[in-house]
C-alpha cells in the first residue's frame, strides 16, 4: 500500500508534529508528510519541518480580508502537494463548514480535553476551576463543529493537587504524542473511517470513543 500523504496545518511549538515526523522515522505510521503550513511565520513548528526537510510554507490568515480567500488559499497549498490526509496539530484557526467538507473522513485533530468536555481554548485551566479529577486529550475526526467531529481515541491524566495550568498541560502533552502518531496510523492503513459520521474501528461501528489505557 503506497503510503498516504499527509498535510500538517500547524501555528506554534509543533510538538505533535515532532511525535508524527518522529514516528514516521521510526516506521510505526506508514505516511510521509508531503507538507506543513503555519498561519503564523517563525514559529517552531516550521523549524521543525525544516530540520526533516519537509516543504514547508506560512499562508498567513491576517493577509486575506475574507476567511474564504484564506481558505482557498490553504487548499490550492495542500492540492499543489497532493495531500490526502489533513492533519490539524496545533492548528489554531477555525475552519469553516465548506472547508471541512472537502476533507470529511480524511481529516483529523487533537484536542486537549476529554470532549465533548471543554471544547474550545484554555483547558487546563478550565479543568482545574472546575476541580475536574481527571483530565486528558482527544483524537477525532474534523467536521463544520470546532472540536465536534467524532471522537476516536483520548488518553486520561489524574488531576494532582499539586497541578497547575502548565504542569496539567506537560501531563497531557505526553498523551497526546502517543495517541495522535497511533489514530494516524489507523486512518492510513484503513484501520479506521468515517461512515455516516460514526466512527468504525477493525469494521465495527464506536459506541463511544477508544480509551488508550483499554487499549
Ligand atoms: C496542544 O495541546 C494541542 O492539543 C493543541 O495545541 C497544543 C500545542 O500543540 N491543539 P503543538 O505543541 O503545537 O503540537
Amino acid at each position: 500500500m503506497t503510503s498516504k500523504k499527509l498535510g500538517v496545518l500547524v501555528s506554534g511549538g509543533g510538538t505533535n508534529l515532532q511525535s508524527i515526523i518522529d514516528q514516521i522515522h521510526f516506521g510505526s505510521c506508514n505516511a510521509d508528510i508531503s507538507c506543513v503550513i503555519s498561519n503564523v511565520k517563525d514559529v517552531y513548528a516550521l523549524k521543525r519541518a525544516e530540520t526533516a526537510k519537509i516543504p514547508n510554507f506560512v499562508i498567513d490568515h491576517k493577509q486575506y480580508e475574507l476567511r474564504l480567500d484564506f481558505e482557498q488559499a490553504l487548499l490550492k497549498q495542500l492540492e499543489q502537494n497532493n495531500v490526502d490526509i489533513l492533519i490539524l496539530a496545533g492548528f489554531m484557526r477555525v475552519l469553516s463548514e465548506s472547508f471541512t467538507a472537502n476533507f470529511i473522513g480524511k481529516s483529523l485533530n487533537i484536542h486537549p480535553s476529554l470532549l465533548p468536555a471543554l471544547p474550545g481554548l484554555h483547558t487546563h485551566q478550565r479543568a482545574l476551576n472546575a476541580q475536574m479529577e481527571k483530565h486528558g486529550c482527544s483524537v477525532h475526526f474534523v467536521s463544520g463543529e470546532l472540536d465536534g467531529g467524532p471522537i476516536i481515541l483520548q488518553a486520561s491524566v489524574p488531576i494532582l493537587s499539586t497541578d497547575d495550568a502548565h504542569s496539567l498541560a506537560a501531563r497531557v502533552l505526553e498523551k497526546e504524542h502517543i495517541i495522535y502518531p497511533r489514530c494516524i496510523q489507523w486512518l492510513c492503513s484503513e484501520k479506521i473511517y468515517l461512515k455516516n459520521n460514526r466512527v468504525y474501528f477493525q469494521d465495527t461501528p464506536l459506541e463511544k470513543p477508544l480509551q488508550l489505557e483499554q487499549l
